[in-house]
């Protein structure tokens, strides 16, 4: 829900956008902050659902450590004053070059997916006289229940260490003298709502800690990576995710020794609520079988729907206020935001619509059969919910230009 002085504001703004809510993304931080710290657990954001730079630099503000997937990742968060001794580095194909820039910044820990990677890690540290920070990523073969393009805890995905290979694993530490083993990480998907796949996770994890210290290995971390799902259909109601509901499942069910940290790496949970891709409607297109609203943004801005068939609610902002009994106002017309300024939803003028974006791809729709307002060319359609994995997965594709982003006031 936009007031009309935002509506009001977004006419002048070149389309296709992202806006962010720095209030909403500021309400959730505090959220997770107060949730989390009641357990002394720690968080490191996963900054591969928005480097944007002002979201990095208010989630950087709560003290939050950084959880990085790449070299430009771990240069960007110790950019943006993430403290090195909070960042940690994942990814099944860490190249030496981004190894050995981690290696330059000290970063708190590599979470390691391979035992070659282990191995690789080790040389390139003893090379620069350096003891390198490993977890070992194991794979714990739990099934997230979420999107199978999304889940990354089971055999058959890439991710981490199959437990069968745990002997391996540990006589290549025992080998490696420039490593410093300080636990075991685990990330099983994204988009989890399920919070008893966390218990499960939370067995396994007890498992595999008892596995490393009956032989000889010193536990200190225990890393159970993200994946806290959001309300994609409320997204004014539900905008905070349940962070208390969350993290009390690794209180009750994780083993956590005298000396241990429990660390997160949350990612979505934190960012995806505060943003909006808004856009305009170019074309209006009545079909004997489909209407269409042909928007300025696709697939370009906003990927998830087209490759995870992602669901995101899809609003004509232009006629939300509603004034009595189905009469549309215009946006912005002097109204201030008041109780009377109720939307009266659905409208009598109901249309359905396929919402599609201009790329050239048949994929290339955010929605079909949506129900909306009459929309007309000029209306103003936002995309809700889009603050992760939105902007930092735009493409260029088509020659588009990068969409800017706007900020709240
Ligand atoms: N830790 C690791 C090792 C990860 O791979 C990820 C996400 C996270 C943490 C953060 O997960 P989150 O809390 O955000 O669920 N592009 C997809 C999501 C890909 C997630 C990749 N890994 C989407 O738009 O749904």
């Amino acid at each position: 829900m936009f007031n009309q002085d935002t509506i009001s504001r977004f006419q002048n703004i070149e389309t296709p956008f992202y806006y962010y809510n720095m209030e909403v993304l500021g309400q959730t931080l505090a959220a997770c902050h107060a949730a989390s710290s009641k357990y002394g657990f720690h968080v490191h954001y996963a900054m591969k659902a928005n480097f944007n730079p002002k979201v990095l630099e208010m989630i950087q503000s709560f003290d939050f450590g950084a959880d990085c997937v790449s070299g430009g990742e771990v240069m960007a968060a110790i950019e943006h004053g993430f403290g090195k001794e909070k960042v940690v580095f994942a990814g099944v194909g860490k190249s030496d070059k981004e190894i050995n820039a981690a290696l330059d910044v000290d970063i708190f820990c590599f979470n390691v997916e391979s035992v070659q990677e282990l191995v690789i890690i080790n040389d390139l540290a003893k090379a620069k006289n350096k003891t390198a920070g490993v977890a070992i990523r194991i794979n714990p073969n739990v099934d997230a229940h979420t999107h199978h393009y999304i889940t990354t805890g089971l055999d058959e995905n890439k991710f981490g260490i199959n437990t069968w290979q745990l002997g391996d694993v540990a006589e290549t530490l025992r080998g490696c003298k420039n490593l410093q083993f300080l636990g075991i990480h685990f990330h099983i998907g994204s988009q989890i709502t399920d919070l008893e796949v966390y218990r499960s996770l939370c067995i396994r994890i007890n498992e595999m800690q008892d596995w490393f210290e009956d032989r000889g290995f010193k536990v200190k971390v225990l890393n159970a990576g993200g994946g806290l799902g959001v309300d994609y259909y409320n997204p004014d109601t539900n905008t905070i995710a349940n962070f208390e509901g969350y993290f009390k499942v690794f209180k009750d069910f994780l083993n956590v020794k005298p000396g241990q940290e429990v660390h997160f790496e949350l990612g979505r949970a934190l960012v995806a609520q505060c943003a909006s891709l808004i856009s305009r409607v170019l074309y209006v297109k009545n079909g004997q079988k489909k209407n269409f609203l042909v928007l300025d943004a696709g697939m370009t801005e906003l990927m998830r729907p087209m490759l995870y068939q992602a669901y995101h609610e899809v609003e004509n902002i232009s006629r939300q206020w509603a004034v009595g009994s189905g009469q549309l106002s215009s946006p912005g017309v002097g109204r201030s935001e008041s109780s009377e300024d109720k939307p009266t939803h659905p409208s009598p003028l109901t249309t359905h619509y396929d919402v599609v974006g201009p790329i050239c791809e048949s994929t290339d729709c955010f929605r079909k059969d949506v129900p909306l307002p009459e929309s007309f060319r000029g209306d103003l359609i936002a995309v809700r919910t889009a603050g992760a994995y939105g902007e930092v997965m735009a493409s260029g594709y088509n020659l588009r230009t990068k969409a800017e982003s706007v900020y709240s006031e």
